[in-house]
Parts: structure tokens; C-alpha cells; sequence
């Protein structure tokens, strides 16, 4: 495929996030409002922005991109409806997206009169696919739009002292620009910005598109932590795309390699294969024992609202949210878990074969962990009796009463449910 190039690896002999484990979260944002939405066939109605906002408010996000007021009139109306209802907590930072020019900047500030606290995203694109084809432009033309940017956003925040101000500067399709160059417009944004004279800072890397192995992009996280100014007086965040279905890993590896915030939807909605997961990335620490500082203890809740606003049905095997992740059809499956659960009590350490989490941490239960269909055996069938009509059944019996079941389902061709399962056993075994 001589059409399709690799990507290089970065040059880095003294990398340092093979070593880490996540300590801590980090700062979460979600874009399910902006970038979410702008992926949408349908784009969310007011009234649909408000639900998800409210849910994410309810998750405990801080920080929340509502939209690109300056592209988009609905979105604008949103942020106006948010900030003169008094729709935003005090602690939650809105936060709005806007191209480097100087009448959207205008506009995004205009959308953010009298909010309380605001991060203003300006963006342009670095990448040389994006400078050689699409603006036609050398390095320096594509830093001074940043520059250029920079400034604007500044002047606007002066004249409108009223609101706390946190300006945001993405470098769009970070992981197709050279290092050296990414650096360089960071370094000449925060000349204007100076986060080191206290000025809260964030430069977002996003993967606009997902172009190389978790490890590459870790790889660049990293030398641009080493290799950046001001480097203690901002915030480092990522932004990472699904295109190679390693969204999650990237940001995951991102963290370790020195990222302080990521950026993700519920669900992964976004451009073409979605953003980052927010759900998977903050439950895979939780898994480890790491809080994730958001509650998603109402899973069922969660993906009622996500699906009731971007009208995408949650895939059966999402991790954590799919109707069939907790759920063991196999024998040989059913069998350990049971045995595994039969012994554990609250409190203990969470070690049960095949569940990755205790379910009720999601709100779910454990009648959907054991269900039957022709693949079940007699350790299933037996667990579900016993938890549904506390019938015990000795250990032939399991085995003889198993092979009915068993021939019922492959009849039926599908799942056997509780219920019949308890009238094949009086049918067999208590008619009269
Ligand atoms: O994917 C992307 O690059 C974006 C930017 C605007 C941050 O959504
Ligand atoms: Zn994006």
C-alpha cells in the first residue's frame, strides 16, 4: 500500500510513561455539546442541549463545551439561554469553541456576556496537510493566525473584566504537525497569554484524527511537555479522536505520558468513530481502584439521556454501558462466576472470574450477569433457580434437569427466561 505512509515514532530514548500508572483523574471536559453535536444527522434541539448539559452537570463535570456560538445560531441561543436563565452552577466552567478570526471571536464574546466563569477555545489547524493543501500557507503564516488570536481573545476578556476567564488554544490536527513547529505556536500563544503571570492557560493536542499507535501519541504528549515554556503554568489537555478505535488508550497513555485534562463525550460520540469515551476512560479507573470524580453509579440513567439526545442507540457491548456486558451465557463462565459469588461479601476485594466490576456500581444487577441459551450448563441453570425460586438442586439433578433446558433452548433458538425455566421444572419434576 504504498498510497498509505506509517507514521514515524517520535524520537524519545528517555520516555517515561511506559513506566506509570494513572495516579489520579485528570481534568475531564466534555465535548458532547460542541463536538458531539456538530456529528450529529440531527443536531440536538434546545431542549435536548439542556437535558444532556443537566446530566453532565449532574456527573459532576466542571468543565463542559456547550457549543460554537460564533458558527451556529442555535448554539449561541443555548449560551445566551444558559447564562440568563442562570442554568450554569458556579463551580462548572462553559466552555465555547471558536476559529482564530477576529469577528467569531467577537461573536463568542458576545454569546458570553455576564457568564460567570468561561473558557474561550480559539483554534486553528498546524498540521502540513493542512498548511501545504488547505490554507496554502508557510509556518509563519499559520503562527501568526495563533498569535493573532491570542491577542483578540485577550482584548475581548479585558473589556469584559466581569467574568473569569480561562482562554484555551488548540493546535487542530496536532498529530500531523512536526513537533518543533506545535512548540513553537504554543510558546508564541503564551507569549501573548502569559500563564506564568497567573493568566489560567489550557493547550489542548487533539487527535483531529486518530493517525498512529497509542504509544506515537503518548510520544508526542510528552515532548511537548519537555519541550514547551511556561510548562508549570498551564494545563496540558487532550483531545483524542477514534478513527483506529484507540481513543481511550491514547488518552489513557497520554495521562501517563504527562497530560493534565482530556476532553471526551459520553459514549464516544463525535466526528466519524466518535471522540473519547468519557464512560470507558473514567470507569477504567475506577476499575483500578482510582476515583474518577464523576458518579456513574446511574449507568441506565445515563444512557437514556445520551440516547434520548443524540438519538444513537448504545451498542450491546459498550464497555460498562451495553445491555450485555455483565452478562455470561457460557457454561463454563456461569459456573465461575457463580462459585466466585457465592463466597463473596460485601466489603471484600472485588475478584470474580469474568467481571471486570462489581455491576451494582453501575446501578445494575446481578440478575443479568447469569442468563441462559442453548450454550448455558447445568451451573447456570442451577444459580438461576436457586436466586428466582430458591430450588437447590442436587448435583444429578442440576445434570439431568440441565440437558431439558438446554433442549428447550435449542428449540426456541434463543434465551430461556426465568420463568420458564421454573415450569419446565414443575412440569418435569412437581406435576401431580
Ligand atoms: O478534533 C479536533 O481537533 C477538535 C478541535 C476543534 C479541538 O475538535
Ligand atoms: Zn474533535
Amino acid at each position: 500500500h504504498r498510497k498509505y505512509v506509517a507514521f514515524q515514532p517520535v524520537q524519545k530514548t528517555d520516555r517515561r510513561w511506559p513506566d506509570q500508572v494513572i495516579q489520579h483523574a485528570p481534568t475531564w471536559c466534555a465535548v458532547d455539546l460542541r463536538d458531539g453535536n456538530q456529528a450529529l444527522v440531527k443536531p440536538m434541539t434546545v431542549a435536548q442541549k439542556q437535558r444532556l448539559f443537566d446530566l453532565l452537570v449532574k456527573l459532576g463535570f466542571k468543565e463542559i463545551e456547550i457549543g460554537f456560538p460564533a458558527a451556529s445560531q442555535p448554539d449561541f441561543d443555548f449560551c445566551r439561554k444558559l447564562i440568563e436563565e442562570n442554568r450554569v452552577p458556579d463551580d462548572v466552567r462553559i466552555q465555547v469553541l471558536t476559529q482564530a478570526r477576529p469577528e467569531l471571536i467577537a461573536r463568542t464574546y458576545e454569546a458570553l456576556e455576564g457568564a460567570k466563569n468561561a473558557i474561550v477555545h480559539v483554534y486553528n489547524s498546524t498540521s502540513t496537510v493542512q498548511r501545504e493543501k488547505v490554507f496554502r500557507m508557510d509556518r509563519e503564516g499559520i503562527k501568526e493566525i495563533a498569535v493573532n488570536g491570542a491577542r483578540i481573545v485577550k482584548s475581548h476578556a479585558e473589556k469584559q473584566p466581569g467574568t473569569n476567564w480561562t482562554f484555551q488554544y488548540s493546535p487542530e490536527s496536532f498529530t500531523g504537525t512536526e513537533l518543533d513547529f506545535a512548540a513553537e505556536v504554543i510558546d508564541a500563544v503564551n507569549e501573548v497569554w502569559r500563564p506564568d503571570q497567573g493568566q489560567p492557560v489550557i493547550i489542548n493536542l487533539p487527535a483531529t484524527v486518530e493517525m498512529a499507535t497509542p504509544n506515537v501519541f503518548a510520544d508526542q504528549i510528552e515532548w511537548i511537555c519537555d519541550n514547551v515554556k511556561y510548562r508549570e503554568h498551564f494545563q496540558i489537555s487532550v483531545h483524542t479522536h477514534n478513527d483506529r478505535g484507540c481513543a481511550v488508550a491514547a488518552a489513557e497513555l497520554a495521562v501517563m505520558a504527562g497530560a493534565d485534562r482530556v476532553e471526551g463525550t459520553l459514549m464516544g460520540n463525535g466526528e466519524r468513530t466518535g471522540n473519547m469515551d468519557l464512560v470507558t476512560m473514567a470507569m477504567n479507573l475506577y476499575s483500578q481502584g482510582i476515583d474518577p470524580t464523576l458518579d456513574l453509579s446511574g449507568m441506565a440513567e445515563i444512557t437514556d439521556v445520551v440516547e434520548a439526545c443524540t438519538e444513537i442507540p448504545t451498542h450491546p457491548r459498550h464497555p460498562y454501558a451495553g445491555e450485555l456486558v455483565f452478562t455470561a451465557f457460557s457454561g463454563s463462565h456461569q459456573d465461575a462466576i457463580r462459585k466466585c459469588l457465592s463466597t463473596y461479601k460485601e466489603g471484600d476485594k472485588w475478584e470474580i472470574a469474568y467481571l471486570p466490576i462489581d455491576p451494582r456500581d453501575l446501578g445494575r444487577r446481578y440478575e443479568e450477569v447469569v442468563r441462559i441459551n442453548s450454550q448455558s450448563g447445568k451451573g447456570g441453570v442451577a444459580y438461576v433457580l436457586e436466586r428466582d425460586y430458591n430450588i437447590a438442586m442436587p448435583r444429578w439433578l442440576q445434570i439431568e434437569f440441565s440437558k431439558v433446558v438446554q433442549q428447550a433452548a435449542e428449540t426456541e433458538g434463543g434465551e430461556v427466561d426465568s420463568d420458564t425455566i421454573h415450569r419446565l421444572f414443575e412440569e418435569k419434576y412437581l406435576a401431580v
